[in-house]
């Protein structure tokens, strides 16, 4: 591909000899034969705490890629810690202290498994209908997440527990299903009451595998298939970027997200957001000492944005020969509308060339609403209308397992693979009853594909 990348480069120079015209554009055909598979981007991963990347890097770019495996790995320490070497600044309120806890390796985070506290890696963001993000008391004061630990000295914003209310159905052929759905609490809370209207956004840590290459579809490729209103739009510094991260696609980049994950759910201001999530009526949040300006030192952003740009997708194998079956069942169902199976993608190599392929994210990158039943509620109970983006699905069975056992959708509430399909409704309706209309061996075949996508 390099090749045919350099031939391009000077094809142009060359650009009035028809010779070169030919032979360039055999080259770029020979170029997207080889790369529309969508292989791009996959690695075999030996060892799950030395996650590989895709793309192949030089010893500098493997020492930075190296270090922000480090930086995303960083345990950050209360300000003021001794010692603590420019890796303080956590909290003062906060849900956990590194990338790492949340996104395991890389891999998805862990939801509840049984009823109880809700923490860690499954975050409760707040939106109150109507109000300003800019509102210095932005919900009620609480800012944009329930914080659930705290420093020393100071206690946590509230305490979250879910209980889990069983529901049962069955296939076509007879046999029988149960799914759980999630019920939220929010109790214990330190700065007054929230207001009836604030909606409860529990969001489960996604896999970060392949992020920098969900970045590098173009914005025309995701908007050639997106209905009117189904794009992600955000108002980014002033600018109409489409979102593409986040289950809802809230944020523009992967830089963008990790901004907002320091500030919100570290406590940590970094260049982009130099003020973490206290607001204005925390004040004992806002008195305790901070760890340097920033926070996060741009050095270590830097790198831990080119770790997250080259982590690759783990590789399962081929589906395809596993269960012949399964990609045209997957097509037949309609999942593959939603779910696309190749996106081109455009990027910069670490050597400075434009490169062109295609990756096989599973994916649209686009919104959709999946039923009341997946939508959000607010504390009055109320189910609020919720889009969300379509899941990439690459890798799914390893970032599944990867936190044995799996808790899969946006809250984590489902355990399996076949339960987050059975809670698929609303514009996805007609796949979920094709599924469970399906016969068992089908639907074992369509489940093992996707074991190995
Ligand atoms: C307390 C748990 C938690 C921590 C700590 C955390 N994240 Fe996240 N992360 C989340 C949640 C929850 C989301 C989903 C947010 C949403 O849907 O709005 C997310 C989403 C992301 C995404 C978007 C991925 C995608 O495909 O949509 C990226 C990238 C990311 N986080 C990077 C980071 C980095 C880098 C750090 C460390 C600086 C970090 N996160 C720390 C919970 C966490
Ligand atoms: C209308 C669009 C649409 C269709 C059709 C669709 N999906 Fe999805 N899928 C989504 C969205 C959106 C999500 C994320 C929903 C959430 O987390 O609440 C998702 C999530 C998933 C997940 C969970 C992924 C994860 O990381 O947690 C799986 C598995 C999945 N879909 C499989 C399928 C299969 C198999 C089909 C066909 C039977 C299908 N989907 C059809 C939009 C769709």
């Amino acid at each position: 591909m390099t090749d045919g990348t350099t031939m391009r480069g000077q094809g142009i120079r060359v650009v009035m000899a028809a010779v070169w015209l030919a032979t360039l554009s055999q080259q770029v055909l020979a170029d997207a034969a080889a790369a529309a598979d969508g292989s791009l981007g996959r690695a075999v991963f030996k060892d799950a705490h030395d996650p590989p990347s895709w793309q192949a890097l030089d010893a500098a770019a493997r020492a930075r890629y190296d270090f922000g495996h480090a930086v995303f790995n960083t345990h950050w320490l209360p300000a003021g810690t001794r010692d603590a070497a420019r890796i303080d600044g956590v909290g003062p309120l906060y849900n956990a202290g590194a990338c790492d806890s949340c996104h395991t390796e890389g891999a998805r985070g862990r939801g509840p498994l049984a009823d109880g506290g809700v923490g860690g890696s499954l975050v409760v963001q707040l939106e109150t209908p109507g109000a300003s993000s800019a509102a210095p008391d932005l919900n009620s004061g609480y800012g944009h997440v329930l914080n659930t630990a705290a420093i020393d000295g100071l206690a946590p914003e509230a305490t979250v527990t879910v209980r889990y209310q069983v529901r049962s159905g069955r296939y076509a052929d007879g046999t029988a299903w149960q799914l759980r759905a999630p019920q939220y609490t929010v109790s214990d809370l330190r700065y007054g009451a929230l207001d009836a209207s604030t909606v409860l956004k529990p969001r489960l840590a996604p896999p970060l595998f392949g992020a920098g290459l969900l970045e590098a579809v173009p914005d025309d490729a995701i908007l050639a298939t997106a209905p009117p209103a189904g794009a992600a739009w955000q108002d980014h510094r002033g600018r109409r970027t489409l979102g593409r991260f986040g289950w809802q696609g809230g944020s523009v980049s992967v830089r963008d997200q990790t901004s907002k994950a320091f500030a919100r759910e570290m406590g940590m201001g970094s260049s982009d957001i130099p003020a973490d999530d206290c607001t204005t009526a925390q004040r004992d949040c806002r008195a305790q000492p901070n760890g340097g300006e920033p926070e996060v030192a741009d050095e270590r952003l830097a790198a831990l944005l080119e770790f997250q740009r080259w982590l690759a997708v783990p590789s399962l194998g081929d589906a395809d020969a596993v269960a012949p079956r399964g990609r045209r069942l997957f097509a037949d169902l309609g999942c593959a509308g939603c779910h696309r199976p190749i996106l081109p993608v455009a990027y910069t190599d670490p050597a400075g060339h434009e490169v062109r392929g295609t990756i096989a994210p599973y994916t649209d990158l686009l919104l959709h609403d999946l039923g009341p039943g997946l939508a959000d509620v607010d504390l009055a109970g109320r189910s609020v209308p919720t889009r969300w983006r379509t899941a990439p699905l690459w890798a799914v069975a390893y970032t599944a397992r990867a936190v044995s056992p799996p808790t899969l959708l946006h809250d984590g509430r489902a355990r399996t693979v076949e339960e987050a399909i059975l809670w698929h409704d609303g514009e996805a309706q007609a796949a979920r009853r094709g599924f469970e209309a399906l016969p068992a061996d089908a639907r074992r075949e369509l489940l093992d594909w996707l074991a190995h996508l």
